[in-house]
């Protein structure tokens, strides 16, 4: 691929205008899901053309393709109009078609004066059944996911899927889970300091996904045999989201130690084309051994519980959707790049109006100068994203800056353990009498592709909020923008470039 990439480049540069599209996420979907489907896809008999359908998944903007059926790699022509930004060819070998597929477009869902250009490529393997007088793809539809290469170089990570999801023989016909650490506690309390409850607690595990829930539940149970209902804890997966969540749910009766379970479980071990939900139920009588641990509490336990159960539906999935990710809220390389802003907050300056510097030199990045005030000044500031996980603001201090000399710059120090999560470098600036803060910040971007960091660079010039002064008797005036008080700085200019993985 990287040579078709270099041979495609020239065609690239050489273009002028990439036609816009408007469709509703084409941002979005273009940086955490460039990538195609390939839909119809046939060989006539011998000699015949291979032809299909190839939709972008970003633009929603579908495109028929012939290509010439050899015995090496052909390129393909769309059919109708010619299109300058695509570029595809197949190989047909036996029973299977590699595609490759290089495509740019633009996006101006986000800004319609300013579209966003994407270039992707990327390649698959098709499956091939025998279908009319040649061949076609066994499958309902092909996907060929994409690495970018504009306006970054990410290969973005796909959902990692609820567990076990491609386990072989996961669609099981006849599922069985394994009930583990099964406590079934009755205490009864002695009306004083011993308070009365019960609870039935223990994890499952489907076999076919091995997937583990946790189920814990407390109830009162009178003389009756009360049906106690319970939604098991099952996994979350934060960073890239899953479209699909197995549920699990468990009724126990505690005095007849009946029991069932009802779990929707998700596979596509065959062919990730082919995915399906299973919901199914099992029932058992627990065989549980109780102990008296004292006089008012007995636990009813087992180590170890098969339940067999029964599939109840089984539906098919939307093709390849169990490892998709949902689209979500702009993260770090998507604000970046269409709307690089700092959130700051906690502005304040600490003027000792008594010390007076006599033009020592602390650094590179400041100009000697033989009077005024010397001041500390520290802020709180936070890339502005849309993403809610992981997202703090780190706190940036200065504690020797000469507001006499407005064109110093200085270096940011950061909190007590920040430096993990605070920009790669950042310096500012300070212009007290427009109230002038200029931050110049390198920060790196590894939401969407962990193994690729982008490295941004911008500058973010903003006028400070008026500032409340108060003195101490130490002679330090204190001067801030209000404890809570926020606003966003723009980034101008921002640029990027790969950066060594972390
Ligand atoms: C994509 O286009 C098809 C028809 O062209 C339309 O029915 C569908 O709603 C579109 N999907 C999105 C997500 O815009
Ligand atoms: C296929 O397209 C590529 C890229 O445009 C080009 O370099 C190559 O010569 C083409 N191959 C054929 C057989 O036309
Ligand atoms: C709980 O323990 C008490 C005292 O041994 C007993 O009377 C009661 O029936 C028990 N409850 C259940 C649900 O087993
Ligand atoms: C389990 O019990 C419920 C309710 O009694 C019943 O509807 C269901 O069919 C049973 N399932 C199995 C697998 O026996
Ligand atoms: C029941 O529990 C007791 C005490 O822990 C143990 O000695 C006994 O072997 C257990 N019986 C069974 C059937 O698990
Ligand atoms: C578009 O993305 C937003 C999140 O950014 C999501 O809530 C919405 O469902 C998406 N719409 C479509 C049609 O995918
Ligand atoms: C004032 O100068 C003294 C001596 O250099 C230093 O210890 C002190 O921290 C300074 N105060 C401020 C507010 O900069
Ligand atoms: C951003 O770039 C434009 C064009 O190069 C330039 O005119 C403008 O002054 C720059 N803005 C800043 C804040 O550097």
């Amino acid at each position: 691929m990287a040579l078709i990439y270099v041979a495609l480049g020239a065609v690239l540069v050489s273009a002028t205008a990439v036609h816009a599209q408007a469709n509703a996420n084409c941002t979005t979907n273009s940086f955490t899901v460039p990538s195609w489907y390939v839909e119809e896809f046939k060989k006539g008999g011998p000699g015949s053309d291979v032809t299909f359908e190839l939709l972008n998944r970003a633009t929603n903007v579908s495109v028929e393709l012939q290509c010439d059926a050899q015995d090496t790699w052909s390129n393909c022509t769309t059919v109708g109009s010619s299109d300058p930004f695509l570029q595809a060819s197949v190989l047909v070998k036996s029973a299977t078609a590699s595609v490759q597929v290089q495509q740019s477009w633009s996006c101006s869902d986000r800004d319609a004066t300013k579209p966003l250009e994407f270039t992707a490529s990327g390649s698959a393997t098709i499956p091939l059944v025998a279908g009319g007088a040649g061949q076609k793809s066994a499958n309902p539809i092909d996907l060929i996911k994409a690495s970018l290469h504009a306006p970054v170089s990410i290969t973005p990570a796909y959902a990692d899927g609820p567990t076990g999801h491609s386990n072989p023989g996961c669609a099981s016909k006849t599922p069985t889970w394994t009930l583990g650490t099964v406590i079934f506690l009755n205490e009864t309390g002695d009306g004083d300091k011993a308070t009365e409850s019960q609870s039935i607690q223990f994890q499952v595990t489907n076999v076919a996904t091995g997937q583990v829930a946790g189920c814990l539940m407390y109830f009162a149970a009178g003389a009756e045999d009360p049906a106690v209902h319970m939604t098991c804890g099952g996994e979350f997966d934060l960073r890239r989201r899953s479209r699909y969540n197995v549920v699990t749910e468990a009724v126990f009766y505690p005095r007849s130690w009946r029991f069932s379970i009802s779990q929707t479980w998700f596979c596509d071990d065959a062919d990730a084309a082919r995915p399906v939900s299973i919901s199914a139920t099992g029932n058992a009588t627990l065989a549980l051994n109780c102990t008296k641990d004292s006089t008012t509490t007995t636990a009813c336990q087992a180590a170890s519980i098969t339940v067999a159960g029964n599939v109840v539906s089984e539906q098919a999935l939307p093709p390849y959707s169990i490892e998709d990710p949902l689209p979500a809220p702009d993260g770090c390389t998507i604000s970046s790049i269409v709307a690089p802003s700092w959130t700051l907050s906690n502005f304040e300056v600490d003027k000792n109006e008594a010390n007076t510097t006599g033009g020592h030199d602390h650094g590179h990045t400041r100009r000697d100068i033989d009077n005024g005030p010397s001041a500390s000044i520290s802020f709180n500031m936070k890339l502005n994203t849309k993403a809610v996980n992981y997202d703090y603001p780190v706190f940036v201090n200065h504690n020797d800056v000469q507001l006499a000399d407005a064109e110093a710059w200085y270096p940011c120090s950061f909190g007590p353990g920040e430096v993990p999560i605070a920009p790669k470098s950042c310096s500012f600036q300070y212009k007290e009498a427009t109230s002038t803060l200029t931050i110049k910040v390198d920060w790196v971007c590894i939401d969407i592709d962990e193994a690729h960091p982008v490295q941004f660079s911008g500058t973010a010039t903003t006028t400070v909020p008026k500032l409340d002064c108060v003195s101490q008797s130490s002679g330090v005036q204190i001067c801030t923008a209000g404890d809570d008080y926020s606003w966003e700085a723009q980034v101008a200019n921002v640029t990027w470039k790969a950066a060594e993985p972390l």
